[in-house]
Parts: structure tokens; C-alpha cells; sequence
């Protein structure tokens, strides 16, 4: 079967590359359909370069506006192109308006969906998120669950078990294909004069952190608490949606919070891997923190990974500055020694077999 990928974000890049290399490898890949939701080099070609991947067959070039007018006119321009092209099947993979838009679009033409990071909920519908994640699990042929708890949730939402298949997360492969390569490669500790395990790495992004001045305000006085009670610097590189957001409502930056510019994944990869504690909104810096063993606190009322606070690795504690300093205070003395609930490293072979029905799945009883 040939197969075409529509992403657009740099999340999807990252978890997508693992199965676009497997692809390439195998002759599948028939077009890579990049909306353009997300434009800026460094949070998009910096990423098609580091990780080898060829460059996209289609540029949307749809960039930012509201979520109708970004994700309509993504739909109309993937249709065009999937009508012209028909391949068998469409993967999308994670969360974003890209995701939503090519879920659409291949639904209404009768190409196979799969869903690449499937099932996950944070049950918190005022996420735009988790709007895309719940109407492309329903639209997708092929579900492609992470865990076992991801695949129970699609089992009680009544999605046939015959469409889902435990593959673990494709972040994991990701992070086994560069973690050594960051040690070895990347520079960013010394030129940033950093000490492993002398520092903490934030990031905060996410429309309902950054776009209220009250929660973002409360986030940086309790991450400058933690600097000061811990006696240790936290790096903070910055999506341009959060610098914006900063710079428009006037926030003090603690002095103990030194912003940095977005980091490549090896930058970014080696920063995570030597920092004492990771405090984030991000879905994927919360996976990654518990594959690499490093502790973290999640920024948010609710979180889709609950396996990374189940195994240990992670703590929810929202923006409430007293919150963050104890769940800071508590999450950086565990020791890393959790178990990866994130499977193996081979989803994106798994992913592969599945579409190619090289490997029957065993059906599992309802
Ligand atoms: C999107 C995803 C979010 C994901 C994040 C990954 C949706 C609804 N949200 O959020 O789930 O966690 O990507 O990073 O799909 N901007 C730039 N440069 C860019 C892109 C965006 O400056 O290259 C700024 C613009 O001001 C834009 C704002 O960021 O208005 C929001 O961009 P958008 O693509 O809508 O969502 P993200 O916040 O990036
Ligand atoms: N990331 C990166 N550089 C940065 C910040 C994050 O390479 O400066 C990577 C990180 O390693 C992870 C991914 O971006 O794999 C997470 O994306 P993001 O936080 O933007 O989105 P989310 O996962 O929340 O949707």
C-alpha cells in the first residue's frame, strides 16, 4: 500500500519521523502533505534537517488564524491533493489542527485513516486538543493505541477492537534513535554553561496556560519559587506563541528563569536528559522526561500521559505557585528508576507491519 502523512507541527514531525524513515525504507511513502500550521525554522525546518527526513511533498502553507478558518482551509487543500493522488492509506499522528484536518478530509473519501498516538484523553474538552484527539480516534480505520490504557478508553468509547493495536508511543523510538547522538553531538550544556543536574528545564506553551494572564503570571512566580528554593537556574526555551503572550501582557520573568530561544531536538533532547527536574505543559516533553528517567511536574489541571504519574515519573500540580514549589519539592528527589509504560522503541515497525498486513493481530476478547 502507499502511503501519505499529513503533519504540520513540530510535535508530529518528531513522533511522524520514526515511521517516515521506516517508510522511506520500505518504498510506502507516497506524499508527506505539510499544512504549514507551524512556520517558524525553529520550530519546523530544524527538525526536517536534524532528522533526516525528506522534505515535504506538498506545502499548504496555511500558517496561524482561528481554528475554523486554519483547519477548513487545511481540509480543502488535503482533499485536493488526496483526490488527485488516492493513496491507500492516511496517517496523522497526535493532537493538532493538522491532525483534525487530515482525519476529515481522508474520512469523506474513503481512504484509511490511522491515528499514530490513538486513545488518549485529558477529559478536558475546553482543550482544543482533545476536541481533535476525540473526533479523529472516531473517524480513523486504524488506531494506533500507545498503552493498554489507551486502548481500554477506545474500547469504552464502543471503537471496534478490530481497529486497534497496542503499538507503544513513537516518541520512545525517537528518543532511542537520538539520545546518543544528542550526548555525543550536541554543545548546548556548555554553551549555555549549564551542569548536569544543577538545573531545572521548563516549558509552557499550551493556549490555556499562556493565553490567560492570571495562569501564565502564577506559572512563572511559582517556577521563580522553585529556582530560588531549589538553588537551581531553570532554562525555559520558548515557544514564539509564549513569547508573544508574555510580551503582551508585560510578565515579570523571575530572576531565576533564564529564557532561551526553541532548541533543536538534540539541544532539546540533551537539555532534558541532564536537568534535575522537568516542569511542562507539553504532552511529549511529559514522555519524554519519564523515558529518559528524568522526574517532572506537569504545569495543568489534567493530563492525557496519566501512565507517566502512575509509574511515578510525573506530578499534576496546575499553576498555583504553592502547588508547584511542593510538587517540585517532592518529584526531585525520585530516583528515575520507573518503568517506561511507553513501550519498546518499535512502534513505528509495528505501525508499518500493521498497514501492511505483514502481522496479523491476534483479537483480543471484547
Ligand atoms: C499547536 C497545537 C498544540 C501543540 C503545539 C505544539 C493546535 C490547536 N495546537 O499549538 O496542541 O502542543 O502546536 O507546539 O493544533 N506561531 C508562531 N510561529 C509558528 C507557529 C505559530 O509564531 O511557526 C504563533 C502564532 O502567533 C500563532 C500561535 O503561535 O498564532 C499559535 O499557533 P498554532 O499553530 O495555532 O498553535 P500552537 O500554539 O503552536
Ligand atoms: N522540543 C524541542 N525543542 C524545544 C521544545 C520542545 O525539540 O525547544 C520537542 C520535545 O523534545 C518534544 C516535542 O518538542 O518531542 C514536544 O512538542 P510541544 O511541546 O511543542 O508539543 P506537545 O507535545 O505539547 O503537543
Amino acid at each position: 500500500p502507499d502511503i501519505t502523512f499529513v503533519l504540520g507541527t513540530r510535535p508530529e514531525i518528531i513522533k511522524l519521523a520514526p515511521v517516515i524513515r521506516e517508510c522511506e525504507d520500505r518504498s510506502l511513502t507516497r506524499s508527506i502533505i505539510h499544512t504549514g500550521q507551524h512556520y517558524d525554522e525553529s520550530l519546523d525546518l530544524v527538525f526536517f534537517d536534524q532528522l533526516a527526513l525528506p522534505e515535504p511533498t506538498h506545502h499548504l502553507e496555511v500558517g496561524s488564524s482561528t481554528h475554523g478558518r486554519q483547519t477548513g482551509e487545511m481540509i480543502i487543500r488535503i482533499e485536493e491533493i488526496l483526490r488527485r493522488e488516492r493513496p491507500d492509506t492516511l496517517l496523522v499522528q497526535g493532537d493538532t489542527n493538522s491532525v483534525l484536518a487530515g482525519a476529515i478530509a481522508a474520512s469523506k473519501l474513503d481512504i484509511d485513516l490511522g491515528h499514530v498516538e490513538a486513545g488518549l484523553r485529558s477529559d478536558d474538552r475546553t482543550m482544543p486538543e482533545e476536541t481533535n484527539r476525540v473526533l479523529t480516534d472516531h473517524a480513523s480505520d486504524y488506531l494506533f493505541a500507545p498503552t493498554e490504557q489507551s486502548r481500554a478508553r477506545l474500547r469504552s468509547e464502543r471503537i471496534p477492537d478490530e481497529r486497534i493495536y497496542v503499538t507503544g508511543n513513537t516518541i520512545v523510538d525517537a528518543v532511542e534513535q537520538n539520545r546518543t547522538l544528542a550526548a555525543q553531538r550536541s554543545a548546548v550544556l556548555a554553551e549555555y554553561d549549564l551542569v548536569p543536574g544543577r538545573y531545572c528545564l521548563l516549558t509552557a506553551h499550551r493556549a490555556e496556560t499562556i493565553d490567560d494572564e492570571q495562569r501564565f503570571g502564577d506559572l512563572l512566580t511559582g517556577v521563580g519559587r522553585v529556582a530560588s528554593h531549589l538553588e537551581r537556574e531553570v532554562v525555559y526555551p520558548i515557544h514564539p506563541r509564549a513569547a508573544k503572550s508574555l510580551e503582551a501582557f508585560d510578565l515579570d520573568v523571575p530572576d531565576g528563569i533564564r529564557i532561551v530561544e526553541p532548541q533543536n531536538y538534540l539541544d532539546f533532547l540533551s537539555l532534558e536528559d541532564a536537568a534535575s527536574l522537568v516542569l511542562t505543559d507539553s504532552g511529549g516533553v511529559q514522555e519524554e522526561a519519564c523515558i529518559l528517567g528524568v522526574p517532572s511536574v506537569t504545569l495543568r489541571e489534567s493530563t492525557e500521559r496519566p501512565e507517566t504519574i502512575d509509574v511515578g515519573a510525573n506530578r499534576l500540580v496546575g499553576t498555583d505557585p504553592a502547588a508547584i514549589v511542593e510538587g517540585a519539592d517532592e518529584m526531585i528527589d525520585r530516583d528515575g528508576e520507573w518503568t517506561n509504560p511507553f513501550g519498546n522503541g518499535t512502534a513505528a515497525t509495528q505501525i508499518l507491519d500493521t498497514i501492511t498486513g505483514a502481522e496479523r493481530r491476534e483479537v483480543s476478547p471484547k
